[in-house]
């Protein structure tokens, strides 16, 4: 990237963003091998589901993304619970502040939501990366294979 800030958008993903290399940022996770219709049935299945995806943008490429899922609770009186989920940077873009700038936009998201906290599920490496950001070691992480 050169060396002058380029400008940093960030907003809700939309289905043209498939063709801004959106599957190649979030491949910095986990390879995405879909074809562009798979991608878009798995986008409109995501809205459905209510589950918010987040991109940032530079030079209309996808440099980045990120999302959330508000969760609505029966205890803490109807308190809403905001799940960060798929943070991923294109590698070319990484360590310019694209993760940092996504996950506060999400924060800030979270926060219009009224939710009362944030939790995430993170591999060890990237958890300074979180610490940076406010958040702190919480309970544990459980999985079962299906
Ligand atoms: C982790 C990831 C999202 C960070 O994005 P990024 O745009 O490179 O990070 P930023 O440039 O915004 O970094 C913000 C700060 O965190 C630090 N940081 C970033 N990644 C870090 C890491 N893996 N370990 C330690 N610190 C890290 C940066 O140095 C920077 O510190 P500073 O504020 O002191 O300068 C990105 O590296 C990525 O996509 N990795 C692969 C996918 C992944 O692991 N995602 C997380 C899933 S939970």
């Amino acid at each position: 990237m050169p060396d002058e800030r380029p400008e940093l958008t960030i907003r809700l993903m939309d289905a043209t963003d498939l063709d801004r290399g959106f599957l190649e940022a979030i491949g910095a996770l986990r390879p995405a091998e879909l074809t562009r219709d798979q991608a878009i049935s798995i986008y409109r299945h995501r809205l459905r589901s209510r589950v918010r995806t987040y991109v940032a943008i530079i030079d209309n490429r996808i440099a980045g993304t990120a999302a959330v899922f508000i969760e609505p609770k029966f205890i803490h009186s109807g308190g809403i619970v905001g799940h960060i989920e798929d943070v991923a940077v294109h590698p070319a873009f990484q360590k310019h502040g694209v993760g940092r700038a996504l996950v506060v936009h999400l924060l800030n998201e979270c926060r219009n939501f009224h939710c009362y906290k944030v939790i995430l599920d993170c591999a060890e490496g990237v958890i300074p990366f979180y610490e940076k950001l406010g958040f702190h070691r919480w309970e544990r992480a459980m999985r079962i294979d299906l």
